[in-house]
């Protein structure tokens, strides 16, 4: 029978630890691609993932695997992200699998996010294959990591497959594991269809193109059916499988990864988690969803072009539905005009939102600095949910902020233990506790303020720890804190999308640093400009930018007003992500600097 063939696996990995490149030594090895049509990480489809080397969206792809046993196998490969932005494709991918593959680097070890997506794999009662990757390396240390592995994580080792994704090493050893570890999956063929949706994706002929894994049931071309949660239906056009092209079928059954199409136009309606199934025979209860994830920050994005804010809706709506963490409301800001405040699971999510609206929309966009989502209790005993700096009350009308928390968990080599306690106390940690996982590495636990790692903490860890120390972090809950809002004021005019919030012990330096940092940001014009920065009306701080003296274009010789033109066009065109508010020129740095540090 067909499903004793089946493996559905993903492949999960602490960042940088060689997934992807393990992915694309599989396809190989399987003849799944050719060699000539063979491009490092062919996964990794985004224009964006290939250059910035990561994994964005989890991708799923079928590949025939003949076994050493004589037998052909169809494995359905899922391969995810590692960084921490991402975690929830992981958990998403894997409820999609009965088994994942570990990668861990035999030079760095076990990290944070190695722990991070295993757990979410135990969770999910996933058979789990560690592959110690990198044995290339002249610095891996596998016999190390395989005791690392056991004492860390608790999982038995000694059977660990030791692979170079480089070299192809070792490879055909995990696909062999592969087929003898991970089981097959069961599935009633017979029972009423159901299908978890873990993935869709629009596109301009064939409309949603739905991802799924089929746990009971078949589905065919012409079927009814109905997505569960939201109760609409449709007839199926397609049913196929990703290899990596596009390959039709007959039909989907339990057991399998694929695709389904069935000119779904309306992308509000399918969501990924939610269950297929047949309108017909319809099954009784949908399968289990995902963990709703809740954005960790909120930022404002606005077109520089105010006439594209219906682009910038319609691009939102379609990037939704490959990323159901992404939310997004309109707001209108008196500096920016019309936007949104979209949520954002963290900065690189953030980043790559961005940038995917720019390419793929072609539009050309303002990003304000994100925020967390405050608690406020006003005076008057109301309360209010404030993710828009600019929309704290003021503080008389305050009598309490809370912040969200979270705890930190970094682990690194012990000769860094100092400078990490170092950084989270200027960043207002609370140290809770310190383990030796070994005899070299420490886990840290720190209890600190959201909005003091979101935005370039991280960095800030990786460059005080050499880049050895890893991160991860979960929401821990609201506490009380001592915050005030302070407002940049340009020319006198209050601009709302600069507006920030800061603990009060740093709120006056903060409010005299960033008055000076933008002064070197803005760009001069042919005015004096006076930046200031205010708590409750009180100024705190003045930088002034000084107009420029000569004309641009007076160096051009002769007053050829063709040429003259040519030139303004030419700095036009080059002020890309800079917004006029009032008469002055913003560019992006500038909303982000009220968040820098240094
Ligand atoms: P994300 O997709 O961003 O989560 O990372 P990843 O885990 O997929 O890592 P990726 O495959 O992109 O590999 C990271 C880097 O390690 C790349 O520069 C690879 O060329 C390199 N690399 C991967 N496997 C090996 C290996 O076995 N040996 C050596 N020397 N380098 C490797």
């Amino acid at each position: 029978q067909h499903q004793k063939y089946i493996r559905n696996f993903s492949i999960v990995a602490h960042i940088d630890h060689g997934k992807s490149t393990i992915a694309d030594r599989i396809l190989e090895l399987t003849d799944t691609v050719s060699k000539r049509d063979m491009q490092d990480q062919v996964l990794d489809d985004m224009d964006l993932e290939r250059e910035r080397g990561i994994t964005i969206k989890l991708n799923a792809v079928e590949l025939k695997y003949h076994a050493k046993d004589g037998e052909t196998y169809e494995f359905h490969l899922i391969d995810t992200p590692g960084h921490v932005d991402f975690s929830y494709e992981v958990s998403r991918s894997l409820a999609a699998c009965e088994g994942a593959v570990l990668v861990v680097d035999a030079a760095q070890g076990v990290q944070a996010q190695t722990l991070a997506n295993v757990y979410l794999a135990i969770d999910d009662d996933l058979a789990i294959i560690p592959d110690i990757n990198k044995v290339d390396l002249p610095s891996a240390e596998p016999e190390k990591v395989q005791e690392e592995i056991e004492e860390v994580i608790g999982l038995d080792a000694s059977n660990a497959i030791m692979t170079s994704a480089k070299t192809g090493l070792g490879i055909e050893d995990l696909l062999e594991a592969i087929v003898n570890e991970i089981p097959a999956p069961q599935g009633d063929l017979t029972a009423p269809l159901r299908a978890l949706i873990f993935d869709s994706v629009y596109d301009d002929y064939r409309g949603v193109v739905l991802s799924v894994r089929v746990f009971e049931g078949t589905v065919k071309p012409g079927d009814k059916i109905r997505l569960m949660n939201s109760g609409t239906e449709y007839e199926v056009n397609e049913v196929g499988v990703n290899s990596p092209k596009p390959i039709k079928r007959d039909y989907l059954m339990a057991g399998e990864v694929g695709y389904i199409t069935a000119s779904i136009k309306d992308i509000t309606e399918t969501r990924v988690g939610d269950t297929v199934t047949n309108a017909a025979a319809p099954a009784e209860e949908p399968l289990p969803g995902y963990r709703e994830m809740n954005p960790m920050v909120y930022a404002g994005l606005y077109p520089t072009d105010n006439a594209k804010y219906v682009d910038l809706r319609e691009a939102l709506e379609k990037l939704k539905l490959n990323d159901a963490s992404l939310e997004f409301e309109p707001e209108t800001s008196q500096a920016l005009g019309h936007g949104f405040r979209v949520g954002f699971l963290g900065m690189l999510h953030m980043d790559v939102i961005q940038e995917r609206l720019e390419r793929e929309f072609n539009l050309d966009l303002i990003t304000t600095a994100p925020s967390v989502t405050y608690h406020a209790e006003l005076t008057d005993g109301s309360e209010k949910d404030v993710d828009n700096p600019a929309e704290m009350p003021d503080s008389s009308e305050l009598s309490k902020i809370e912040e969200p928390y979270v705890k930190a968990t970094i682990m690194v080599p012990n000769d860094y233990v100092g400078a990490v306690m170092e950084l989270c106390q200027s960043r207002r940690g609370e140290f809770l506790t310190m383990d030796y996982l070994d005899k070299y590495r420490v886990n840290i636990l720190y209890n600190m303020p959201l909005s003091e790692i979101i935005f370039d903490f991280f960095d800030k860890l990786k460059s005080s720890t050499r880049g050895f120390g890893s991160l991860d972090y979960d929401v821990s809950g609201y506490q009380t804190s001592d915050l005030v809002k302070i407002d940049i004021l340009l020319n006198g005019e209050k601009v709302d999308a600069l507006s920030f919030i800061a603990h009060r012990t740093f709120a006056e330096r903060r409010g005299r640093e960033i008055a000076t940092r933008l002064k070197n940001i803005i760009p001069r014009q042919n005015f004096e400009i006076a930046i200031q920065a205010a708590i409750g009306g009180k100024i705190i701080a003045r930088t002034t930018v000084k107009p420029y003296r000569k004309d641009v274009t007076a160096k051009l010789y002769g007053g050829d007003r063709t040429r003259r033109m040519k030139l303004l066009e030419k700095q036009k065109a080059g002020k890309k992500r800079m917004k006029a508010v009032g008469k002055v020129d913003i560019p992006q740095e500038a909303f982000m600097a009220v968040l820098k540090t240094d």
